[in-house]
């Protein structure tokens, strides 16, 4: 990152309210532990997704990819009372750990896990959302928001993170992922059942409205 970029960073984050002290600790342990850390959502990221599901207040929430749960407790912050985030993911071990740190929450019993393929849970699923956060394997997307679309209500939303892959979609050359991502943007926006915006936020987020 170049250092205009970061300072810009550094002041956006210090006119941001504080996480919660879960969050914190959550976020500290997958830098010190874990390779695969650019993963998890960010500070700043985070408290967009916190600050979108205060906007919307979902009663239902649908994440595919929880990883150590930082974004899903992130979406509990704006529930509606007796509200939950759904959040399912295939890795068994990240999941002992985002159940851990769900756990020591004040969100522990708004947050179901599902273990398995996302595409094997969704249609398994009898729930509507009211917000849906795609976050998982990239090939998927473009599958993962066809599975989704009629579960959402109208004026519903779906997020999808990732967008801009590093900036990788404008390459002429893509490889799989930026392709299968390039693929998604532009489906979403040939679909005249929505509207979007593309957020060049952390690494892109496609927000876009059921109409
Ligand atoms: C980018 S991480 C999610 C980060 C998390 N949403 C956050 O912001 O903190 C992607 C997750 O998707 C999971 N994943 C990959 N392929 C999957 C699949 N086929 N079904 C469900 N989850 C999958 C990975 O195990 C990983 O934990």
């Amino acid at each position: 990152m170049d250092e205009f970029k970061k300072e810009i960073l550094e002041y956006a984050e210090s006119f941001t309210s504080d996480e919660s002290s879960v969050l914190r600790e959550l976020r500290e342990h997958c830098y010190a532990y874990y390779e695969d850390s650019s993963m998890l959502s960010g500070f700043v990221q985070g408290r967009v997704l916190s600050m979108f599901s205060r906007m919307i207040r979902p009663r239902v929430v649908l994440e595919i990819g929880t990883y150590l749960g930082y974004s899903a407790l992130c979406f509990a912050e704006g529930l509606v009372d007796g509200g939950k985030v759904i959040t399912l993911d295939v890795n068994e071990e990240t999941n002992k750990v985002a159940r851990s740190f769900v756990e020591k929450s004040e969100y522990k019993d708004r947050i179901e896990f599902h273990l398995g393929e996302g595409a094997t849970i969704i249609p398994s699923l009898p729930e509507t959302f009211d917000l849906v956060f795609i976050d998982a394997d990239k090939p998927n997307y473009s599958n993962y928001y066809n599975l989704v679309f009629k579960k959402v209500r109208r004026g519903g939303f779906i997020i999808a993170d990732n967008v801009l892959w590093s900036g990788k979609v404008l390459e002429e050359e893509k490889d799989e992922n930026t392709q299968a991502l390039h693929d998604f943007n532009l489906m979403v926006q040939a679909d005249d059942r929505v509207s979007n915006v593309l957020l060049p936020i952390r690494d892109g987020l496609m927000v876009l409205c059921k109409l």
